[in-house]
């Protein structure tokens, strides 16, 4: 099958200042994490975009793999050089521009579930990782990964039938990874400026956050809990209420939320 990105076009209409100023396309690699953070060490700009068809060791959050399906998936990492900005912002800066970048194209509204999963209908359509190096306190790169269910077929993959959606499936009708990858790349470098000029981005991740106000499982590293999601702190912490009172504070995990 034909793909429907072509190096050149997504140049021609990319219109942003340096994200993706350097694109990779690769037809298929293991991670685009990898080849993003070998692009890194060889001194790469900032706005290093790596993008490929097919990920044979695609991964996600908390060890677990991602599923990329062979030219339908939209999987990209974008290399930030973000020095002495507050990483928990660049998480929701990303997830924010994600979302943005849905709705710009496909007229969809998708949601965020805490802390950066992209929710429509109840189910994943995308999903980040960032993963950074530091030199004493300082971010030397954060390698933003972004993968969006574009046109797949959750069905094709057993692990993920139940949870999983696609803009495909959503819109019944293809959509076009060249468009949403210039669409994501210009939300990105919007908001990114935004938090360097100190704009509030928490409340722009807050007002599409799906998690609050509702009874939710939470799993960080081995532990579980249950409460009431009660509120997020400007640094993306999220403060759960316990059923015996008592608050518990979760910087990182993963939550299911309950009927
Ligand atoms: C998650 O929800 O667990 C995060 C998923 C991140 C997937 C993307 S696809 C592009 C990049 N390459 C990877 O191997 N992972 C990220």
């Amino acid at each position: 099958m034909e793909s429907d990105i072509s190096s050149v076009n997504l140049n021609e209409g990319l219109r942003t200042k340096y994200l993706g100023n350097k694109i990779i396309y690769l037809p298929i690699t293991s991670s685009t994490m990898d080849i993003t953070r070998d692009e890194s060490h060889r001194g790469a700009p900032e706005g290093t975009t790596v993008l490929a068809d097919e990920q044979t060791k695609g991964r996600g959050r908390m060890g677990r793999k991602w599923y990329t399906a062979p030219g339908q998936s939209l999987a990209v990492s974008i290399l930030l050089r973000p020095y002495d900005l507050p990483m928990p912002q660049l998480n929701m800066l990303t997830a924010v521009a994600v979302a943005r970048s849905i709705e710009r194209v496909t007229g969809l509204k998708p949601s965020i579930k805490w802390p950066n999963d992209i929710i429509l209908e109840g189910k994943k359509v995308s999903g980040i990782l960032i993963e950074s190096e530091t030199v004493g306190e300082r971010v030397t790169s954060a390698v933003v990964g972004i993968g969006i269910n574009v046109n797949l077929n959750p069905q094709d993959f057993p692990d993920i039938a139940a949870t999983a959606t696609s803009l495909k499936i959503l819109l019944q009708d293809r959509v076009s990874r060249e468009n949403l990858l210039q669409a994501l790349l210009r939300e990105l470098e919007f908001l990114y400026q935004r938090l360097r000029y100190g704009d509030n981005i928490p409340r722009l991740w807050r007002s599409r956050l799906n998690t609050l106000g509702r009874n939710v499982r939470v799993l960080s590293g081995d532990t579980e809990d249950a409460g009431y999601a009660e509120g997020v702190e400007d640094d993306g912490t999220l403060l759960l209420r316990r059923p015996d009172g008592s608050l518990a504070r979760y910087i990182a995990g993963e939550v299911t939320l309950r009927t």
